[in-house]
C-alpha cells in the first residue's frame, strides 16, 4: 500500500469507510465504491454467468488521483461482491493511473484494454486475467500503441471500444482533432498487441452549436462505445434494419459535458451518421456510459452518476460517485433508443402502496401517497390531457412543518403540449431540492413523446441518486436535501388521470462494513 501522498487526502484512510457509511446521502441500493472516489464503469461484462463491473477508483480519498480499477461481481445485477483491485498503477506506462477501458474475451483469455497514464498523457495498454478474472498481468509490451496518429493535432486521446470482426480485432480510441471536433480513431489487430491505424471512424463538428447547448458534441469524445442496437453484430447487415449506435461523452478542455449518441450505420472503415441524440437528459450526471451484451442477448448499460456538490464537500464526505443501475437499451420505432432499469432490480422492492385510478385536477390539491421514504421505486401509468402538467414531489419536508418554515422538495414534472399532438416534456426541478446553496440545482429537461397523452413514468430514488424514465427516455441526476424529508406528493395543473400508481420502498444491497481494499 502506498502512503497518503495527495494534498486532498485529508481524511485518514482508516476513517474513510466509516465517514462514507455515515453519510445519509449515500445511496443504499446503487453500487458505490467502499469509500473514496469512483468514476467511469469499465470492463462491464458477463463471463461464465457472472457479471463483472470494474470502475475507476481512488481508495486514497474522494478525489480523482492515481486511478486504479476497482472490481465487483454479481450473479443478478442487483447485489455486488467486492473483489480485489484489478489494476493498480506501477512503474511504466500506467504509473500515473489506469484509466478507462474494456474487457474482451481473447479466445478464452480475459483481456483488458485500458488507457495507461504517464507523463500527463494516456496510451493504450493491455492486461490478461486469471480464469476467475481476479488477478491481472500487464503486457510487457505496453503501451501497445506507442503514440496517437502522427500528423494529427489532437485535443486528447484515451478510452477504448474493442470488438471482434471476422478474423481481426477492431478498436476505437476516443479523441478530438483541434479546430474540428471530437472523433474516434479506428485501429485493427490480429492479436490485441499489434495495431494498425486505419483512420478516424467519424469526426464531429465542434463549431456547430454552442458549448452551452445540451447537444453540443465537444472538442473530444470520451468513452466511445459502438454497438448494434438490435439484431446482428457490428459489420454485418442488420436483419431487422436496427441501427448501429456510437455513444460518446462530450468533453471540452477538462469539462465533462454530457453523453450523446449517433445512430447510423457502421460499414467498412466508417460510420455513416443518421441522427444525433441526447442519451440522458441529466447530462453530466450520467457520464461515460459503457455497455455490453449479456448472455441472454440484452444490451446492458452503466453510467457514472457524478456528484453535484463541491470538491471540498466530497472530500469531507469520504466518498464520491455513484454507479447507475444497469439499464437495458432497446431500439425504438423512431430510430432512437429507449432505456429501462433491468427487471432484476424489482427484487429489492419491499413495502408496497398503491393508489386507485383517479383524476387529478388543479382543484384536487396535492395528493399524499400512503408511503414515504428516501429509497423508493415508483411506477405510474398516466394520461395527460392537452396542456396538463403533473408534478410528482419526492424527498419533501414541508408536511408537518410549521407553515413558512424552510422546506425542500425535488419535483419531477411531466407536461403535455397544449395542442392535441403527442409532444410532451419531462423536467426535473431541483430549485427547492436543497437548502445548501453550494450544490448544483440546475434544471434538467427534454422532450418526451406522449402518444395520446399516455406516459409510463418510473422514478427510482436512492438518497441522493435519482433515475427517471418517462416512456423510456432517461433523466438521471443527484440531489442533496438537508432536512431529511421523505414525503411523496402528486399534484396537477389541468387534468391528469392516474391510470395506475405503485410505489415500493427499496432494500439495501450492501451489508456490513466494506474494506477499502477488498
Ligand atoms: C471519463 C474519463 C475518461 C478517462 C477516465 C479517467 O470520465 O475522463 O476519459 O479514461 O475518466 O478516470
Amino acid at each position: 500500500m502506498t502512503e497518503l501522498t495527495h494534498p486532498l487526502a485529508t481524511v485518514p484512510r482508516d476513517e474513510l469507510v466509516a465517514r462514507a457509511e455515515a453519510d445519509p446521502l449515500r445511496p443504499r441500493f446503487h453500487f458505490v465504491s467502499p469509500a473514496g472516489w469512483l468514476n467511469d464503469p469499465n470492463g462491464v461484462s458477463q463471463w461464465n454467468g457472472t457479471y463483472h463491473l470494474f470502475y475507476q477508483y481512488n481508495p486514497e480519498g474522494a478525489f480523482h488521483h492515481r486511478i486504479q480499477w476497482g472490481h465487483a461481481t454479481s450473479t443478478d445485477l442487483v447485489t455486488w461482491t467486492d473483489q480485489p483491485v484489478a489494476l493498480e498503477p506501477s512503474a511504466g506506462p500506467d504509473a500515473e493511473g489506469c484509466w478507462s477501458g474494456v474487457l474482451v474475451n481473447d479466445g478464452g483469455t480475459p483481456t483488458l484494454v485500458y488507457s495507461g497514464r504517464f507523463d500527463g498523457r494516456e496510451l493504450p495498454c493491455v492486461a490478461v486475467g486469471s480464469p476467475d478474472l481476479l488477478s491481472w498481468t500487464k503486457d510487457p509490451g505496453n503501451p501497445v500503441i506507442a503514440a496517437p496518429p502522427v500528423g494529427v493535432d489532437i485535443t486528447a486521446y484515451r478510452d477504448h471500444c474493442v470488438w471482434r470482426e471476422g478474423a481481426m480485432w477492431r478498436q476505437l480510441v476516443g479523441s478530438g482533432i483541434r479546430g474540428r471536433g471530437g472523433t474516434a480513431f479506428l485501429y485493427e489487430s490480429p492479436d490485441l498487441r499489434r495495431w494498425d491505424y486505419i483512420g478516424p471512424l467519424f469526426i464531429g463538428d465542434a463549431s456547430h452549436g454552442d458549448p452551452a447547448d445540451n447537444d453540443w458534441t465537444g472538442t473530444m469524445w470520451e468513452c466511445v462505445d459502438l454497438f448494434r442496437a438490435g439484431q446482428g453484430s457490428l459489420g454485418s447487415a442488420p436483419p431487422d434494419g436496427s441501427p448501429d449506435v456510437l455513444v460518446f461523452s462530450a468533453w471540452d478542455d477538462g469539462d465533462t459535458h454530457h453523453p450523446l449518441y449517433w445512430t447510423g450505420r457502421y460499414a467498412g472503415d466508417t460510420f455513416e451518421p443518421a441522427a444525433l441524440h441526447r442519451l440522458d437528459y441529466g447530462g453530466r450526471f450520467f457520464y461515460a456510459p459503457q455497455s455490453f451484451q449479456d448472455e441472454s442477448g440484452r444490451r446492458v448499460m452503466f453510467g457514472w452518476m457524478q456528484e453535484g456538490r463541491s470538491d471540498a464537500a466530497m472530500v469531507e464526505a469520504g466518498w464520491s460517485g455513484v454507479m447507475s443501475l444497469p439499464r437495458i437499451v432497446t431500439p425504438a420505432d423512431d430510430g432512437s433508443l429507449r432505456f429501462a432499469p433491468v427487471p432484476e432490480i424489482k427484487t429489492l422492492r419491499r413495502d408496497h402502496a398503491g393508489l386507485p385510478g383517479q383524476v387529478l385536477t388543479g382543484a384536487s390539491g396535492p395528493l399524499e401517497l400512503g408511503l414515504s421514504g428516501t429509497q423508493l421505486d415508483l411506477e405510474l401509468d398516466l394520461h395527460l390531457t392537452p396542456g396538463a402538467r403533473l408534478r410528482l414531489g419526492v424527498l419533501g419536508s414541508a408536511n408537518g412543518r410549521p407553515s413558512g418554515s424552510p422546506n425542500e422538495e425535488t419535483v419531477i414534472e411531466l407536461c403535455r403540449a397544449a395542442d392535441t399532438g403527442n409532444d410532451g416534456t419531462l423536467r426535473l426541478d431541483r430549485t427547492r431540492s436543497s437548502l445548501d446553496p453550494t450544490v448544483d440545482v440546475e434544471d434538467k429537461s427534454g422532450p418526451v413523446p406522449m402518444p395520446e397523452g399516455r406516459v409510463h413514468l418510473r422514478v427510482i430514488l436512492d438518497r441522493s441518486a435519482v433515475e427517471i424514465f418517462a416512456n423510456g427516455i432517461a433523466l438521471t441526476a443527484r440531489v442533496y436535501p438537508t432536512l431529511g424529508g421523505d414525503h411523496v406528493t402528486l399534484a396537477a395543473d389541468g387534468t391528469a388521470r392516474i391510470v395506475a400508481l405503485d410505489a415500493w420502498t427499496m432494500a439495501e444491497i450492501h451489508e456490513g462494513t466494506r474494506p477499502l481494499f477488498p
